[in-house]
């Protein structure tokens, strides 16, 4: 048990030495391997979530200036080091930046902890190192590219004979747009494919948190990636990413963030038919079944919801416990729940930080209120600790129909609701009653249960007894309204590259 209650809230600890002295630098973009002030003089304030002050500015980049860092990337693309380099040469390049990622490690999750508020604790044990893996995995790639032979029966002159065969080449210039909830983590998933099949990349962070991103784009410069690979252009989505979107000489998106945006991009990309992938959000349930272990449920049903503030995309939203394990299993995780120490990420003590903005704060405030109106019953949390940072206390909700907003809708908070089921086809149907599809677990250690029920879950991956964890080799992305595209692992080369046919007369 927990004896501090989650409405005290510490201070906010004075960043390093090292950190501060990032903050300070002025920001700038990134195109031509150059940092080159912006066209317009406009900035986009970065607040510590955990106070709700100002730390550093970054530009808002306006249309002429994404047209410079498209042009970057097209003549980076086209003609130069990049375009004639070795497959292996790229490899290099990228085990170097993971080998820089590492030696800054500690910096950066520190610089992670400080712009989303997650801890610095998690942002080291997970954020950075998975982001130096996931380079590290992807760089195996570029030199792994492939194409076939295979034979034709095509009817030519007589005497003709055919060689033919494909191959696979970048897609070209590649637009990435990325959220909030992993900034430099979701920049290598991005990154990592496009720089090991050879493409050119524009990168826009969230606005909320283009920090880390632009530290990784100095640490893209030592690693010694030719200029215009790699640009970076802070902005807002509706300007900066639709400016990208709408540009004719972008040839792919990769984005990750909101089903709203998702679709609005995919519309806008249609005018120049550029390849698309979306990752988007989610609803994902964690279903319990009645013969299962109930501590280790416990304990994995309340990370499901709670890691990252509950800020991630297939976090465990919706609880589905068989009627016979239900009350304790809630109980159990409510007890988790209100056990969990609020605070700023630089604070060791702290296990979970604000939430990114005081937007994301105000909408998840604005579902828990929703949901009480629509008469869900609170059983924990379900406000804010009256502090200047953007915290919400970790919520369970209970008495939940299948229509509630709440049980409908991505909160992307740590808000948990709960539900009973009777039987594995009414579970799996209850479960599917969703637009998403990104992911769900199932929990149970009977083997006919599970086998029985994961081929029935309309969604991108499934975790049994455990939930969340994701690797650079296991494919990643959503079935529905999740997106499609997937990312990670041998497949997320087929999004990256463009297949050439090639039948040659002999
Ligand atoms: P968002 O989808 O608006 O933002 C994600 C990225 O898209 C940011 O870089 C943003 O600048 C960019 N963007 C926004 N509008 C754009 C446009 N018209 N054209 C091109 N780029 C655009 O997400 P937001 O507003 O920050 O969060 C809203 C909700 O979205 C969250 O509450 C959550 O439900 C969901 N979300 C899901 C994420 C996921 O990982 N699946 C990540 C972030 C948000
Ligand atoms: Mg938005």
């Amino acid at each position: 048990m927990n004896a501090v209650p989650q409405s005290t809230i510490a201070a906010q600890p004075a960043p390093s030495a090292r950190v501060a002295e990032f903050l300070k630098r002025p920001r700038r973009l990134l195109i031509g391997g150059e940092w080159v002030e912006a066209q317009s003089s406009k900035r986009i304030p970065v607040m510590d979530p955990a106070t709700g002050k100002e730390i550093a500015s970054v530009p808002d980049a306006s249309a002429e200036d994404v047209n410079r860092a498209v042009a970057a990337a097209r003549a980076a693309f086209e003609k130069g080091p990049w375009a004639d380099m070795l497959p292996a040469q790229r490899e290099a390049l990228l085990w170097k930046l993971s080998d820089l990622i590492d030696q800054h490690a500690d910096e950066l999750a520190e610089l992670e902890s400080l712009n989303n508020g997650k801890t610095k604790f998690m942002a080291s044990i997970i954020d950075v190192p998975s982001t130096r893996d996931y380079f590290r995995y992807m760089a195996g790639w570029a030199t792994k590219i492939e194409g076939s032979t295979f034979q034709t029966s095509i009817h030519g002159p007589p005497g003709m004979k055919f060689h033919t065969y494909f191959t696979r080449e970048p897609v070209g210039v590649v637009a990435q747009i990325i959220p909030w909830n992993f900034p430099l983590a979701m920049a290598a998933w991005k990154l990592g494919p496009a720089l090991a099949t050879g493409c050119t990349v524009v990168l826009k962070p969230a606005e909320q948190t283009p920090l880390t991103a632009l530290r990784l784009g100095e640490l893209i410069i030592e690693a010694g990636f030719p200029p215009g690979v790699v640009n970076i252009v802070t902005g807002h989505g509706e300007t900066t990413g639709a400016a990208l979107v709408a540009h004719p000489d972008v040839n792919k998106i990769a984005f990750t963030g909101s089903t709203e945006v998702g679709k609005i991009i995919n519309k806008a990309a249609t005018d120049t038919v550029k390849r698309v992938t979306l990752e988007l959000g989610g609803k994902s349930p964690v279903i319990v079944f009645p013969d299962v272990d109930l501590d280790s449920v416990v304990g994995g049903a309340a990370n499901a919801i709670f890691f990252n503030s509950g800020q991630v995309c297939a976090a465990g939203s919706r609880l589905f416990a068989h009627k016979s394990v239900f009350d304790k299993v809630v109980e159990g995780v409510s007890n988790a729940a209100s056990t969990i120490r609020l605070g700023p990420g630089l604070d060791p003590q702290t296990q979970m930080g604000p939430l990114v903005s005081r937007e994301q704060q105000e909408r998840v405030l604005g579902y828990i209120q929703s949901g009480r109106k629509e008469g869900a019953a609170i059983v924990t949390g379900g406000e804010a600790p009256p502090h200047e940072g953007y915290y919400v206390k970790p919520t369970v909700m209970v008495n939940v129909k299948p229509d509630m907003k709440v049980v409908r809708e991505e909160i992307f908070g740590p808000v948990l609701v709960a539900q009973r089921f009777e039987d594995i086809d009414e579970i799996a149907a209850m479960a599917n009653d969703t637009p998403y599809g990104l992911a769900a677990s199932v929990w149970s250690n009977d083997v006919r249960t599970v086998n029985r029920i994961v081929p029935k879950l309309r969604a991108g991956t499934v975790w049994v007894n455990c939930h969340g964890f994701v690797d650079p080799a296991m494919p990643f992305g959503g079935f529905k309204q999740s997106g499609f595209g997937r990312e990670h692992g041998r497949v997320v080369l087929d999004q990256y590259t463009e297949i050439k046919s090639v039948c040659m007369a002999v």
